[in-house]
């Protein structure tokens, strides 16, 4: 009941201040913190953006999100952050890349799925990799896999590995932010962050009041050689 009418309450509010013929007074901000907790199946974080009149990519940051595009559990508590004047829709999300690489630099060799991976999301979004090169081949005379059918959570994956290439593996404080901006900011990739540190669990570490951790990142990953062959 209480969380229906605080919707109203902020659907009215980003109603009068989001408007694009009046400039946005900041004193109708709610700049409160909060908490909201996920009860239903199927919930993503677009839809708590929705509901609580905040940026998508401005949730995903004050969570330190690996990819916002991951939907939450239930029982799941997502932390909101003040409202702005410039909620941020975009930056966060991670775009589908067009690679041409078949292999990774440095390593891992293990990526742990989560909810609502696919394939195709592994690779083109956040590995930086072919679709070929992730995908098991599909043995003579039977059907390939379907790269966008949701994969089985907390299963392996084997990633290729160009060889020789290396990186260097350093943690790196994590205070706000999204996957996607260390990965630009360390020259990584999101795949290789997350595969870095599978359990990670952004929500606990804010939610539950921890201190924030510090994430492990992989730098500066280069090709040692010219001549690159691909450890599967
Ligand atoms: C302001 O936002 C917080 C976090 O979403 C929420 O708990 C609170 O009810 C909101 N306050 C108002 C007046 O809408
Ligand atoms: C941001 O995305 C949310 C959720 O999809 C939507 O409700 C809201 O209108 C969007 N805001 C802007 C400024 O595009
Ligand atoms: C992260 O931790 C929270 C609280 O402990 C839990 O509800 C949630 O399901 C966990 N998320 C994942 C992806 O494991
Ligand atoms: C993806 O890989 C290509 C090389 O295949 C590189 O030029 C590009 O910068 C990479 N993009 C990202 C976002 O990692
Ligand atoms: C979380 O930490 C802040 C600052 O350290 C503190 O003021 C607050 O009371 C804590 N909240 C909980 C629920 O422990
Ligand atoms: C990464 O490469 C840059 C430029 O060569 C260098 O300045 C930096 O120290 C390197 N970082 C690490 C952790 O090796
Ligand atoms: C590249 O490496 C492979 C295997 O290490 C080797 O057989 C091949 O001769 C090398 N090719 C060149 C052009 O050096």
């Amino acid at each position: 009941m209480a969380l229906i009418s605080n919707f109203f309450l902020v659907a009215l509010l980003v109603l009068s201040s989001s408007s694009m013929l009046y400039a946005c007074d900041p004193n109708t901000l709610n700049t409160t913190t909060g908490e909201y907790p996920i009860t239903v199946e199927g919930t993503t974080i677009f839809d708590v953006a929705a509901a609580t009149g905040r940026g998508v990519c401005d949730i995903a940051r004050f969570n330190m999100m690996a990819d916002v595009a991951i939907p939450p559990n239930i029982g799941q508590v997502i932390a909101i952050p003040p409202q702005t004047c410039t909620p941020d829709n975009t930056t966060c999300i991670l775009p589908r890349l067009n690679p041409t690489r078949n292999c990774i630099f440095g390593g891992p060799r293990l990526y742990y799925t989560v909810k609502g991976d696919t394939y195709e999301r592994i690779a083109l979004y956040r590995l930086n990799i072919t679709l070929e090169s992730l995908m098991p081949a599909a043995a003579p005379g039977e059907a390939s896999t379907d790269a966008t059918a949701p994969l089985p959570v907390g299963q392996f994956v084997k990633v290729p590995q160009c060889s020789p290439s290396q990186c260097v593996i350093q943690p790196v404080t994590f205070e706000y932010g999204v996957y996607k901006d260390l990965a630009e900011k360390y020259g990584s990739t999101v795949g290789q962050i997350m595969m870095l540190s599978p359990t990670y669990n952004y929500s606990e570490a804010l939610v539950l009041n921890r201190t924030r951790p510090s994430i492990d990142v992989a730098i500066n990953c280069t090709a040692l050689s010219n001549n690159l062959t691909v450890l599967a």
